[in-house]
């Protein structure tokens, strides 16, 4: 039995969630959901984006299931906090072309590994109305320990290069040590290749020649804003996963936001949050299962009937959880 926290959030990650458990709740492995609260409905309710509860549900679960969940003004993001509390520091995010998707190419297959602890994400901010400071800190331990994620995944994934990302041409210090901890981590991965890009010429190969690509580090914001990139390629948000990994706890959740321009429609394509749990089992070390969740979605996808606005049809995104499940039973 499975301790998983369940955090759905706000808009369509509720929807997502409500059909992402739907399915878990077909599958032969016993679960325990325990129900956290989170983001801007929460705050509205309770004062605060992250009770502390749901901190204590998150804490003593094996992983957490986030939705996603709408940015309250003036108050911090409750999945940056989420992930910074259970020191998840690793953020996998995998794209890949399915079949029967208008991809840019049909063989594109690569993981981006985000740092999650640091950089331009630490949301400390200050100054007066007319100059503003953002902290951007980079440290030699975070950026070690994330090059170590991904040269790791990369013998995982069966793959032969690491790239790493960065700017150290302007930012030298920050990115010089981002840079460098690459490098010297890489000295331990002799059978592996190296190369790094600076982030605005890796935005355009991304574009020219994603089929390159195996695993690609990258500091916290580099690695977001190429994460949507990156989902762009492959068909949009609605079908890009992730998963933050830390050495005591898993939370794995949709790329994407909680999309207000669609809730409460029922037309989100629930496939990243399917994903994202199929992620989770194979963290938990149900690799079996996980597999097949991937092929039933893949599946679904490739037989272009049942699908969602985002991918040119007109089904639910319970249509398609039910179609998913119809595959796995
Ligand atoms: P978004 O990811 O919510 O949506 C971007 C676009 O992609 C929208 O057109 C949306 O309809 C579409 N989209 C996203 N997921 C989809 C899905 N599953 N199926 C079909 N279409 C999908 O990003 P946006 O609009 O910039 O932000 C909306 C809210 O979400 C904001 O309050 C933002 O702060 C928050 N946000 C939260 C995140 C999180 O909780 N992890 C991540 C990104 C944004
Ligand atoms: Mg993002």
């Amino acid at each position: 039995m499975y301790k998983i926290a369940v955090i759905s959030g706000d808009g369509i990650g509720k929807e997502v969630m409500e059909c992402c458990e739907y399915l878990l709740d077909k599958i032969d492995i016993n679960f325990s959901f325990e129900y956290g609260e989170a983001g801007f409905e929460c705050f509205n309710k309770n004062g605060t984006t992250l009770p502390e509860e749901t901190l204590k549900i998150a804490n003593k679960s094996d992983a957490v299931l986030f939705g996603a969940s709408t940015s309250t003004p003036g108050e911090p993001s409750p999945i940056i906090n989420l992930r910074k509390e259970l020191n998840v520091y690793a953020n996998i995010r995998p794209i890949k072309s399915y079949k029967g998707v208008k991809c840019l190419r049909e063989d594109i297959d690569f993981v981006i590994v985000r740092e999650n602890t640091e950089g331009l994400y630490s949301q400390v901010e200050y100054g007066d109305e007319n100059r503003m400071f953002a902290e951007r800190i980079i440290t030699r331990k975070a950026s070690e320990r994330i090059s170590k994620v991904a040269f790791n995944l990369c013998e995982k994934r069966g793959e032969s290069q690491v790239t790493c990302v960065h700017k150290s041409n302007v930012l030298k210090k920050t990115d010089g040590v981002f840079k460098e901890s690459f490098y010297n981590i890489a000295k331990h991965y002799p059978h592996i290749k190296t190369e790094d890009y600076y982030v605005d010429a890796m935005a355009m190969y991304l574009i020219t020649q994603p089929q390159n690509f195996d695993v690609i580090v990258a500091s916290n914001l580099f690695g977001d804003i190429l994460s949507d990139e990156s989902a762009g390629l492959v068909g949009g948000l609605g079908l890009a996963p992730s998963g933050n990994i830390g050495d005591h706890n898993g939370l794995f959740e949709p790329v994407h936001g909680s999309a207000p321009d669609i809730a409460g429609k029922n037309i989100a394509n629930p496939c990243s949050m399917i994903l994202s749990a199929s992620m989770m089992l194979d963290y938990l070390g149900e690799g079996e299962t996980a597999n097949s969740i991937k092929t039933a979605v893949e599946k679904v996808i490739a037989e272009c009937k049942i699908r969602t606005p985002d991918l040119g049809g007109d089904a639910s995104t319970m249509d398609v959880t039910k179609a998913i499940v119809k595959e796995l039973i």
